[in-house]
C-alpha cells in the first residue's frame, strides 16, 4: 500500500463565538481515494457526508430537534472533494512530496455504553484518539472469531490537530465472552488491541464497602469539628 495513496490532507475551519460557549467545527480532507465533510458542534457530530450512500447523514439520535442543512450541501461536499484532491496533487509536486508526519494513536479505550447486565442489549464502544494522519481502521472480534455489524464514525479533529474515531459494536453481554478490538493506522506494523470480558463483578453490588467507608468518613469529620470547636471555646476562655 502506497503511503502517499492514505496520505490525508486536511484544511480545517474552526470558529468560536466570543465568548467561547460552543466551539462549531467544518472539517474538509481528502486522500487520493477517500475524503471527509464534516459538521460538529461541541464535540459532537452534526452531520457528514457519505460518499457511498451519497447523501449528508445526521448522526444525531432523534431526541435532538431535527434539522437538515440546505439542499445542495451534499453536492457542494462533492464539489469540495475534488477541489481538495486536485490540491492534493498541486502541493504534492510543489512540495516534492509531504514530509512525514506520522503520529500513532495515542490512547485507545474499550468500554460499554450503559451498565452491563446479562442478557440485555449494550454496546460496546472502542475509543482512539491522538492519531495524525486519519483515518484508522477498527475491527471487532468475539472469543476470537471476527465479527461484522460495527460501526465507525468520521475523524474528528482534537485541539492539537491530531484525531480522534469511535467504534460501536452491538452486543449482549454473556458471562466469560471476551471481545477485542483492534486499530490499523499508517504508523504501525501490527494494530493496537483492547480487550473487554465480561466478568461476573460487573454485575454485583458493591456491598457494604462504599457505606462503611462513608460512615467512617463522615464520623471523623465530625469529631474534627467537635474537637476544633472545642479549643477554639478553650482559647477564648484563656485569653
Ligand atoms: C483500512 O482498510 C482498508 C480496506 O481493507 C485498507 O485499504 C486500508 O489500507 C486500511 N487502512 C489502514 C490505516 O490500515
Amino acid at each position: 500500500m502506497k503511503m502517499k495513496e492514505l496520505l490525508l490532507f486536511l484544511s480545517c475551519v474552526l470558529c468560536v463565538s466570543a465568548d467561547a460557549l460552543h466551539s462549531d467545527i467544518a472539517i474538509n480532507g481528502c486522500s487520493d481515494s477517500d475524503g471527509e465533510k464534516m459538521f460538529g458542534l461541541d464535540g459532537e457530530e452534526l452531520a457528514y457526508a457519505d460518499f457511498n450512500k451519497q447523501e449528508m447523514i445526521y448522526p444525531l439520535p432523534p431526541f435532538i430537534d431535527p434539522f437538515t442543512y440546505q439542499e445542495g450541501t451534499y453536492e457542494a461536499a462533492v464539489a469540495n472533494l475534488q477541489i481538495c484532491q486536485q490540491n492534493l496533487k498541486t502541493v504534492r509536486v510543489g512540495m516534492k512530496d509531504f514530509p512525514p508526519k506520522h503520529n500513532a494513536p495515542s490512547a485507545v479505550m474499550i468500554y460499554t455504553r450503559d451498565e452491563v447486565e446479562f442478557g440485555e442489549k449494550n454496546t460496546l464502544i472502542c475509543h482512539v484518539t491522538g492519531f495524525y494522519p486519519a483515518p484508522v481502521n477498527v475491527s471487532w472480534t468475539k472469543n476470537q472469531q471476527k465479527v461484522t455489524g460495527s460501526s465507525i464514525n468520521v475523524p474528528y479533529l482534537n485541539k492539537d490537530g491530531s484525531f480522534r474515531q469511535t467504534s460501536r459494536l452491538q452486543f449482549t453481554p454473556q458471562l466469560g465472552d471476551i471481545y477485542r478490538c483492534a486499530v490499523e493506522h499508517l504508523s504501525l506494523t501490527e494494530p493496537l488491541t483492547k480487550i473487554y470480558e465480561v466478568e461476573a463483578s460487573a454485575h454485583s453490588d458493591p456491598g457494604v464497602g462504599p457505606s462503611v467507608f462513608c460512615g467512617v468518613g463522615l464520623t471523623l469529620g465530625l469529631v474534627g469539628v467537635a474537637v476544633g470547636t472545642f479549643f477554639l471555646i478553650k482559647g477564648n476562655e484563656c485569653s
